[in-house]
């Protein structure tokens, strides 16, 4: 899986056979160059999700419902209504908690496929206390496997993990039945994302310690982002040094 917000680097991806599109609400930050996720909206959702839609012929597409665009079951639904119909995106994804089980309920239960996730949740950055591996320790650890399972038994079909420990998503992993993304989650969720300017190397300051420059000692994107799929399919990425304790 790897995000993409417009239509170029959609064939490329599509053409080098990555299997899910994640329409982001990184896009606030890569795209829109805010310092967080916070400011970006649902139309501005729906615009990047139908300008990857239009061309994506192969791919699973999915879209984030942005923040605050689903605080009960009545607003998710007509958000992601939204992004599946105005956009094209075939499941949305939700930053969640043990609260957001009904909303992924309701969801489901209207037929619309849905990934929660879980671990760094960037649209709750201030109530974090800023972007920080999450479920270090017993309490957090046991909570966030608490949490994973609810929300699988309340309906997601997809569970994404965000900078968490690599001993806590392997069991993660392990427990659920439906498949887990990670990303900073280290190599034993079933599938792996990248931010795709992170692969690149093209992210302003520091690189994320989860990410790696795929376009370095290649020439061109298309063979960066064949590399970054040919790498996680082999288990070459990510290696111990892009995962947390
Ligand atoms: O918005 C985004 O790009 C994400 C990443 C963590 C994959 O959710």
């Amino acid at each position: 899986m790897l995000t993409d917000y417009d239509a170029s680097f959609s064939r490329v991806m599509d053409l080098q056979n990555i299997e899910v599109l994640l329409v982001g609400d990184s896009a606030g930050m890569v795209i829109q160059g805010h310092d967080s996720t916070l400011p970006v909206t649902l139309d501005a959702m729906v615009y990047h999700t139908s300008c990857v839609a239009r061309v994506c012929r192969r791919a699973f597409l999915m879209a984030d419902l942005p923040f605050m665009t689903y605080p009960d079951p009545h607003t998710a639904l007509a958000s992601a209504k939204r992004l599946l119909q105005e956009g094209g995106a075939h499941a949305v994804k939700l930053e969640a908690s043990a609260a957001q089980a009904e909303i992924v309920t309701a969801l489901s239960e209207r037929g619309i496929p849905v990934c929660a996730h879980l671990g760094l949740t960037p649209q709750s950055v201030h109530k974090l206390g800023g972007y920080k591996v999450q479920g270090r320790g017993q309490e957090a650890a046991t909570q966030m496997l608490e949490t994973a399972q609810r929300l699988q038994n309340a309906g997601a079909d997809l569970l994404l993990l965000e900078c968490v420990p690599v001993a806590l998503s392997k069991r993660i992993t392990q427990q659920l039945t439906i498949p887990v993304v990670g990303i900073g989650a280290g190599p034993d969720t079933d599938a792996q994302v990248l931010v795709m300017q992170d692969l690149l190397g093209i992210t302003p300051g520091r690189a994320p310690k989860f990410s790696r420059n795929f376009l370095e000692g290649v020439s061109s994107i298309a063979q960066a982002i064949s590399a970054f799929r040919d790498a996680v399919k082999s288990g070459k990425f990510p290696g111990p040094e892009h995962g947390f304790e």
